[in-house]
């Protein structure tokens, strides 16, 4: 977004709400024309803002906008590292993508990409993800946990946690976690997670930890391929949801869940996550490219890896595409 815009929608914000602003107190504080902040104000109100003017000529925003811009984000959200770095756009190939190129090179613990659409979103597995404007919120993370490589899936864990989280406080809904990282609403997908990791061994360097949520869709939204299977936010609550709110809230959670898994790991998480599991005591098949594991799920370990067991031998998963088998 054009910065004029958010100088002005910030100082609108934070500073003299009670007052209101003048558009020559505008220009004179941000050091540029009253006709450029005339045109900024219209710009904004093209954007969605709804902007008010008393008799005085002061300025107040009555009606935030529903986009994916840095100062609605920023407004109100409380996290210590999350979003202190922020890149917005409106469209972007992957957001994943372009937070591991921002990894790549140096950008700090915390940092957020996110898009209004992803022209190429990426799932797991090689698959798409797909991404339409406005609809919902497809967003990565830069995170440098000081953690050995096998303690880095339980991010995804986290993610799908602080999901269900957000959505059982800001809507009461309840969400079913299908290991390792889908969250469902009333049996549809909502929540996909795709964290992609560089490290040795021993230590992760980064990992970009990318979330899709299906927020604003109806079943039309989806295309056919996913119209049985998939859901969102407003389609499980019946009404449309506060796009922003809600990512705010997302992102408020997890981060405290992040902190507390830089300091103590999964472990504590690890009871909640399996009483939200879809798959815990029942039969299920994983497929891993050719291969085939199936048995019943018994537990999920503090690596985050799944524990099917079949007789009585018992299989440690890290990754897979898992199903309940029909009885
Ligand atoms: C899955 O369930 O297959 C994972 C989907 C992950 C999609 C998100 S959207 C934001 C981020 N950018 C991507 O390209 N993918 C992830």
């Amino acid at each position: 977004m054009e910065t004029l815009i958010n100088e002005i929608a910030l100082l609108l914000r934070t500073r003299r709400v009670a007052l209101g602003w003048t558009t020559a107190e505008l220009a004179e504080t941000l050091g540029v024309s009253r006709p450029r902040v005339q045109k900024a104000l219209d710009d904004m109100r093209e954007l969605g803002y709804g902007l008010s003017a008393t008799g005085a000529g002061a300025i107040r925003i009555t009606r935030a906008p529903d986009r994916m811009i840095d100062t609605e984000i920023l407004a109100g959200l409380k996290t210590r590292i999350f979003a202190k770095n922020l890149h917005c756009y409106n469209r972007l190939g992957s957001t994943n993508t372009r937070a591991i190129e921002l990894a790549e090179s140096g950008a700090a613990e915390g940092t957020i990409v996110v898009a209004e659409e992803q022209t190429g979103g990426r799932g797991r597995l090689g698959r798409n993800w797909h991404s339409p404007p406005r609809l919902g919120i497809w967003s990565s993370v830069i995170l440098r946990p000081q953690v050995p490589l096998q303690r880095a899936s339980g991010l995804s864990l986290l993610a799908a946690l602080a999901f269900a989280h957000s959505a059982e406080s800001e809507l009461g809904l309840k969400v079913d976690l299908k290991w390792p990282n889908d969250g469902l609403i009333d049996g549809r997908k909502v929540l996909g997670v795709l964290t992609e990791v560089s490290a040795e061994t021993d230590q992760v360097y980064f990992a970009v930890c990318g979330t899709g949520i299906n927020v604003s869709h109806l079943p039309t939204d989806f295309p056919q391929s996913l119209r049985q299977t998939a859901g969102s936010l407003a389609m499980a609550c019946g009404y449309s949801v506060d796009r922003l709110a809600f990512y705010r809230a997302f992102l408020s959670q997890f981060e405290t869940l992040y902190r507390g898994f830089r300091r103590d790991g999964i472990a504590p998480f690890l009871d909640d996550y399996r009483k939200r599991s879809l798959l815990l005591g029942h039969e299920v098949i994983v497929t891993q490219g050719h291969l085939t594991i199936q048995g019943r799920a018994i537990t999920i370990d503090e690596n985050g890896a799944l524990i099917v067991r079949d007789g009585r031998k018992n299989t440690v998963i890290f990754a897979g595409e898992a199903t309940l088998r029909e009885q």
